[in-house]
């Protein structure tokens, strides 16, 4: 019998309201129950130490305007070659001026556009300049200090004082300001800091830069950083961060998907144009509908690797681009394949490498750990048929420059056995309730298996407890085929949710500039991933309905045990579990439970904790237990073996 504490509060993850929760008494065995046997002293399969991780690529605004910190956007001007997009004029009071963008002058080769602010007239009183509204506000918050920067040149050098100052819309309350006393003639980086006092929280504010003598400015880089994750420099957004943390994630897929290959091979992700100085960086569009500011750049995804100790699975661009421009394998490929050796040596090269250098360089002496690089991404889009030619260069070079690499192919090939084959699978619920079993009898001496991008496409914008139970059924099937699977990422990862700011649904975890929330899904991935034992336990059910899953596995080391049960329909479940064979559970068990009370049910920003994890413990573990299992819920019961 298994019986639960009466009630209990608080859930798994500290982040999350605490939530308070009834849990009945469990009801003696009935007659109709399903029964599960689990054979505690025997596994018969290995569980892969890499199965959940990360996927991730800037769409849905999920680097600029998302986990990237940068508060600016279109801050070296580059999103639109005909206008400043997200910028306007500030005239105040008698003060003249315009604005324009100038292509004959930046900071940089890479950034040779600047924003040319001319002012006829302006004082003290009457400031004139150019204002930023940010990625759907700029999120400010009390006490906090900002740090603001910028490149600018001037033609005078009496244009100087130049004022940042962060504005509330609705106020026009100047709520942090800083100046810099003078300008150069010639480019020049600037920095300040801003720090606020007793404000509200709100993304109602913009970003001003101004000066109050006649004259002109020309900008570049404008810039604005909140307090980031580990307070990294360039960093990364805290609660997103957090967020990714608490799933445990074992690797990053980066630095996408389509992202990877662009529209055409131009707008390929070109990692040499994302590392160094962000003013030698040139942006690039995404294939998703705007541009990349390339902030977060190759060494970036890296530092976001080593913070939530994930390895890096790369994705090197292998010549192909999504609207079907190809490059011929052969000589034509060479740069290409000679790129990513480069890449590769950018990631795992020695300082004394010349890639491993220029990291060194770029901040970073200690090589990063690598295992697994992917050529290209969903290649069977190429209708040329180049990919197995395209493949096999890429397989031999690395191989050659790096035997103890692990080489993923996107797509079907024959010239070569590749060590790791990436399938995709975006489907409704019931395809993946009716393909649990997809991998069960795949051949075991083939490649291995990466799950690269997978969703229950249910709900919108994030999934809801439907998609959530789908996402649950389909990981019981790849716990249970772990031997062959060895990685999975749920895709896409992340989607701010204001107006205009998405391309996909649904997407794991969604935010505007000030909150963030997870979804059902998100939290089946923590739970999933949180509670994974390195073993897969031999069982076996009977007598289940159709939309009951399980998985068992067992932690050989820790000597625990996890029995995670999905039961996706309408009614509670009764199950028998029965634990055969010498090792027994002892002590409590702790259950966690995400349950909904309908399909449809979700979370949101305005609602994030209406279904989460909850945690439990009960009394009373016996060889033969009785558990009911409510209607729309997945739980992880976790027990100890003597
Ligand atoms: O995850 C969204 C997109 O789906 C990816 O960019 C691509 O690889 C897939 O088609």
């Amino acid at each position: 019998m298994l019986r639960s504490s009466t009630i209990l509060w608080g859930t798994m993850f500290g982040a999350l309201a605490m939530v308070p929760v009834l849990l009945a008494q469990q009801p003696t065995k009935a007659s109709t129950e399903a029964v599960l046997r689990i054979q505690t002293d025997k596994w018969i399969a290995k569980v892969s130490p890499t199965l959940y991780g990360l996927m991730t690529e800037e769409i849905n605004h999920s680097y600029d305007g998302g986990i990237y910190a940068e508060l600016v956007r279109n801050r070296a001007f580059q999103d639109n070659p005909n206008r400043p997009e997200h910028w306007r004029i500030v005239r105040v009071g008698n003060s003249r001026a315009s604005m324009q963008l100038d292509k004959s002058t930046g900071p940089s080769a890479a950034l040779s556009t600047s924003l040319k602010l001319t002012v006829e007239q302006a004082d003290n009183a009457d400031p004139a300049g150019i204002a930023n509204n940010g990625y759907w506000g700029i999120p400010l918050q009390a006490n906090t200090t900002y740090a603001g920067s910028f490149y600018a040149k001037a033609d005078t050098d009496a244009a100087g004082p130049l004022t940042m100052s962060l504005v509330n819309n609705n106020t026009g309350t100047v709520v942090a300001t800083a100046s810099v006393p003078s300008l150069a003639l010639e480019w020049k980086q600037y920095k300040v800091t801003l720090q606020t006092a007793r404000i509200a929280t709100s993304a109602s504010n913009h970003l001003v830069l101004s000066i109050t003598r006649p004259g002109t400015v020309w900008f570049s880089l404008v810039s604005l950083f909140p307090p980031t994750y580990k307070n990294t420099v360039n960093g990364n957004r805290i609660d997103l961060m957090e967020k990714l943390a608490i799933m445990r994630p074992a690797f990053l897929r980066l630095p996408g998907g389509n992202f990877l290959e662009g529209d055409y091979i131009q707008d390929r992700y070109d990692w040499e144009k994302t590392i160094g100085p962000l003013v030698d960086r040139p942006t690039h569009p995404s294939p998703w509908g705007y541009r990349s500011s390339d902030g977060l750049g190759l060494l970036e995804f890296l530092d976001w690797c080593q913070d939530l100790h994930m390895q890096p699975v790369l994705a090197v661009y292998a010549g192909y681009s999504l609207k079907h421009e190809h490059v011929n394998p052969g000589p034509d490929l060479a740069p290409y394949v000679q790129s990513a050796l480069n890449e590769i040596q950018y990631v795992m090269g020695g300082s004394d490498t010349k890639w491993g250098g220029v990291r060194a360089k770029d901040g970073h002496p200690a090589p990063f750990p690598l295992t697994y690089v992917e050529v290209g991404n969903e290649d069977w889009f190429d209708t040329s048929a180049s990919y197995d030619a395209r493949f096999a260069q890429f397989f031999d070079a690395i191989k050659k420059a790096y035997p103890r690499l692990q080489v993923i192919a996107t797509a079907p090939v024959t010239s070569r056995v590749p060590d790791v084959v990436d399938d995709h699978f975006y489907r409704t619920a019931e395809q993946f309730f009716e393909d649990t079993h997809h991998y069960d009898k795949t051949d075991r001496s083939g490649p291995k298996i990466f799950v690269g991008e997978w969703a229950t496409r249910e709900g919108s914008p994030t999934p809801d407890m439907g998609a959530a139970l789908a996402d649950a059924a389909w990981m019981t099937g790849l716990e249970r085929n772990s031997d062959i699977v060895i990685m999975s990422s749920y895709a896409p990862l992340f989607i701010n949710v204001n107006p205009g700011a998405s391309q996909w649904v649904p997407d794991l975890i969604g935010y505007d500039a000030v909150h963030s929330y997870g979804s059902p899904s998100y939290y089946a991935q923590v739970m999933f991933s949180n509670h994974l034992g390195n073993q897969v336990v031999d069982s076996n059910l009977t007598g289940g309905p159709p939309l009951l899953f399980y998985s068992v596995t067992r932690d050989a080391v820790k000597r625990t045990m996890y029995l995670k049960v999905v039961n996706a329909s309408s009614g509670s479940q009764q199950l028998d579990i029965q634990w055969t064979g010498k090792d027994q559970p002892a002590g409590t068990a702790t259950i966690t439970t995400l349950r909904g009370h309908s399909m449809e049910e979700t979370n949101s920003l305005a609602n994030p904790a209406r279904i989460v994890p909850v945690k439990s413990v009960s009394m009373g573990i016996s060889p033969d237990m009785h558990r009911v299992f409510p209607a729309y819920s997945i739980e992880v019961i976790e027990v100890h073996l003597r």
